[in-house]
């Protein structure tokens, strides 16, 4: 079983690259290495990768996505696969604060749906949409994990939980930018 899985190559269809490739520091690349070096197969890096793609684009971007493919040998469409499956992962430019609602079972019987209409109109924008100021971004995603304490949304890589329309005025209210 390891040996078949050890044994997965690209498939060789051919790969269009956009003209530009992100380009990083020596500092960062390192980074890109240290994970590399952890997986016998270099794809198994790919969302590791992917983060720091976008942690240092802000979102991954066409160049960012084709350094992927060169770095992990892999079609641009293999990049887009993974991109496209996970809701971490932004290939729009994206708010500094990404506020990520709830929608699943706990969270959409105990008030979710109100926590993201007020969310939307107290930023004035739509799920989906970014401030025109760039400050917030609104999204519904799937369970995150945190159902005991619904209704609940995540702020970048922060849980907000039990929440209150109240709450939800404190949290976003304490939003500054750094
Ligand atoms: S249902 Fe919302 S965190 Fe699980």
């Amino acid at each position: 079983m390891s040996q078949q899985l050890i044994n997965i190559q690209p498939l060789s269809q051919p790969v269009q690259m956009p003209d530009e490739m992100a380009t990083f520091s020596a500092e960062v690349e390192a980074e890109i290495d240290r994970h590399l070096a952890k997986y016998p197969v270099m794809r198994s890096a790919i969302l590791p990768l992917m983060f720091i793609v976008q942690r240092e684009r802000g979102y991954l971007d066409p160049p960012g996505v084709s350094y992927l493919a060169k770095r992990l040998n892999l079609r641009i469409t293999d990049i887009w696969e993974v991109a496209t499956f996970y809701s971490m992962i932004h290939m729009q430019p994206i708010g500094k604060y990404h506020i990520q609602v709830c929608k699943t079972l706990s969270c959409k019987l105990l008030g979710a749906d109100k926590i993201t209409r007020y969310c939307a109109e107290k930023l004035g924008i739509k799920v989906g949409e970014t401030t025109a100021d760039g400050r917030f971004s609104l999204s519904e995603v799937e369970c995150l994990g945190s159902c005991g304490t619904a209704p609940m949304f995540q702020i970048n890589f922060d849980y907000h939980e039990n929440l209150t329309l109240e709450k939800v005025d404190q949290i976003l209210d304490s939003c500054h930018d750094a």
